[in-house]
């Protein structure tokens, strides 16, 4: 059996925009996926999950996900994360050209699925490092982010960015430009999270925007907007400036907001944030429900955030230093 573990993220800026070229400012966070993989004898695909706000759920296949069988799980999230487990396993046959491994996965996350904290790039990071060095392969961080990046953009139809892959990869907080990923050097951050419950569809997300865009100047002027406020947000991470990180986190949220992809409750979570005087608070990923990430230094945030209606769970979030990490 081969172990790895990977991040899941959150974006101090720039989500949306990034699909289209423009910059952004993930962060990876300590909350991580782990992938254990064991060769097998044939060359069928095993996979059992947990903790993926699924209840669990095991499947055993030859093929694609549509051979699998029933479980008592809804067909999309089913279909989403084996969708990612296939992908993930197809880049692993490719660059290793064993073309017919079969593997036993097991996944174990405390990233709740769908909800901006990146679990999807977590999971794929974590199983592609895990089944390479399964067959003896130990890839590079820049090429395992990349084959993160491929499966991810096959699952998402083509609308996808190499940014939560990359910085599910390297860990730290990293800045995403088209093809131009690097690690940049960040303040410490005082994060916090809330978390709705509940998850976005990134496909529909990501396609909202791109009609938006499509149909009115003024969107695509937002989104080139968004550009601009990661190139200023830099300059603030450079200064470690958090006033004026958090009023940049704010005007992102609005300019989010106005492409359509926030919701009442991920609404209701930013303000109770900004109530509570948190520097700033936005949206992470690609919206529609899920998590927001505020910036307190004081405890006052969290304790807001527990007591509104319609946010499930309020954490503080470490940056995590370490992108992928090999444990076994
Ligand atoms: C989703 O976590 C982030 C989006 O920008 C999509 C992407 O970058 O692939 C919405």
């Amino acid at each position: 059996m081969t172990l790895s573990s990977a991040p899941g993220k959150v974006y101090l800026f720039g989500e949306h925009a990034v699909v289209y070229g423009e910059p952004a400012v993930p962060c990876a966070i300590e909350r991580r996926a782990r992938v254990g993989v064991q060769r097998r004898e044939d060359s069928k695909l095993r996979v059992h999950a947990e903790d993926l706000s699924l209840d669990g759920f095991t499947v055993e296949y030859s093929g694609r996900t549509d051979d699998h069988p029933d479980v008592d799980v809804s067909d999309s999230l089913i279909a989403a994360a084996m969708g990612y487990v296939d992908g993930a396993i197809d880049q692993v046959r490719d660059v290793t050209g064993e073309d017919d491994a079969g593997f036993d996965v097991t996944i174990e996350s405390d990233i709740p699925l769908g909800a901006g904290l990146g679990s999807s790039a977590a999971v794929v990071v974590a199983a592609i490092d895990a089944a390479t060095r399964e067959l003896g392969v130990r890839l590079e961080t820049d090429e395992l982010a990349d084959r993160a990046f491929r499966t991810e953009y096959e699952v998402q139809n083509g609308q996808a960015s190499r940014a939560d892959t990359f910085c599910s990869a390297t860990g730290g907080a990293v800045r995403v430009e088209g093809e131009d990923c690097r690690t940049i050097d960040a303040p410490d951050l005082p994060l916090v999270i809330g978390f709705d419950g509940g998850a976005g569809d990134t496909g529909a997300l990501v396609s909202g925007v791109r009609t938006l865009r499509e149909e009115y100047a003024f969107a695509a002027d937002t989104v080139e907007t968004v550009g601009d406020l990661v190139r200023q947000g830099e300059r603030a991470l450079e200064t470690g400036d958090l006033a004026e990180l958090g009023d940049l986190m704010n005007f992102n949220h609005g300019l989010l907001s106005a492409l359509g992809v926030s919701s009442r409750s991920l609404d209701a979570m930013v303000w109770a944030a900004r109530d509570a005087e948190a520097y700033g608070a936005k949206l992470t990923g690609a919206g529609g429900g899920g998590c927001i990430v505020a910036l307190d230094p004081t405890e006052a945030t969290e304790t807001a955030l527990k007591f509104t209606p319609g946010c499930e769970e309020a954490f503080r979030a470490e940056l995590a230093e370490e992108g992928v990490k090999r444990l076994e």
